[in-house]
């Protein structure tokens, strides 16, 4: 089956409940997921803190997994067109220190426009499931919401990696992904008004970290932690993905 592509085919899939209910726990709860979800976490609230940001926008939030744990901002807003993973979000930071900080924005990313504009726009998960144009016009509008010199966070997936373990199982991966090799990566966005800062590498041994992260089974979490954070390497040269960091020009 092909990927899910279209701009309406991808927010139509994040609209069923189950999926929304089900989404952490299937990703993020295992070792693997974890570590991806603490590097990604880690590299925003660093650039907050070194670039002393005060106002963030967090586009396609999902169930707020990464918003829960960003911290050390004065004011956020949150933007996904699906109402069930917005209600979701909302509910798991209303225990949040920082839940009066966030306001919660119901709209497709493309149709929504604001007065404001931010030190940081972050992302994940979302960018690289657009395809080339909606992509070009993604980053013009991201441009447009950040500050001069502001910061734009997101991940994005490394092709020599990827590409083999997709060939190999097409079923695993029913939404489309764009693959980069590491200079189209930092070409797409110079060209499109942003300077790469640093490519943060995460799940740098995939092959083995993946083989590893089934031992969970055996009830062997903590060491399969471990084993799998010692491979963690932010400067490797051939991760599975990264967590890109650019500022405006
Ligand atoms: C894979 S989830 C990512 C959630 C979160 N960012 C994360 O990394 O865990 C993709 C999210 O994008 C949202 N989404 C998809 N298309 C969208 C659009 N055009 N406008 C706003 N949100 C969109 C979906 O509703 C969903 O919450």
């Amino acid at each position: 089956m092909k990927p899910i592509e279209s701009r309406k085919d991808l927010k139509e899939y994040y609209f069923d409940k189950e999926l929304v209910d089900s989404y952490i726990d299937e990703r993020f709860k295992h070792p693997l997921g974890r570590i991806l979800h603490e590097t990604q976490v880690t590299v925003i609230n660093e650039s907050i803190q070194t670039y002393g940001v005060q106002d963030v926008l967090e586009l396609a939030p999902g169930p707020g997994r990464v918003s829960l744990d960003v911290t050390g901002f004065q004011q956020g807003v949150m933007v996904d067109s699906s109402d069930n993973m917005l209600e979701l979000a909302k509910k798991r930071l209303s225990t949040s220190a920082n839940y009066d900080k966030w306001s919660f924005q119901l709209s497709d990313i493309f149709d929504f426009t604001t007065e404001q504009t931010f030190h940081l726009v972050y992302s994940y998960r979302f960018i690289r499931h657009l395809e080339h144009t909606k992509r070009m016009k993604m980053y013009a509008t991201i441009h447009s919401f950040l500050k001069e010199e502001g910061l734009f966070i997101f991940d994005a997936v490394n092709f020599d990696v990827s590409s083999p373990i997709r060939q190999a199982n097409p079923a695993v991966f029913p939404v489309y992904d764009k693959l980069y090799k590491r200079e189209e990566l930092i070409n797409e966005l110079q060209e499109n008004g942003f300077d790469v800062l640093k490519l943060y590498s995460v799940q740098c041994r995939f092959l083995v970290q993946r083989f590893l992260n089934k031992f969970i089974k055996f009830k062997l979490d903590p060491l399969v932690y471990f084993l799998i954070r010692l491979l963690e390497n932010e400067d490797s040269e051939n991760p599975l993905e990264w967590v890109v960091v650019c500022r405006k020009r």
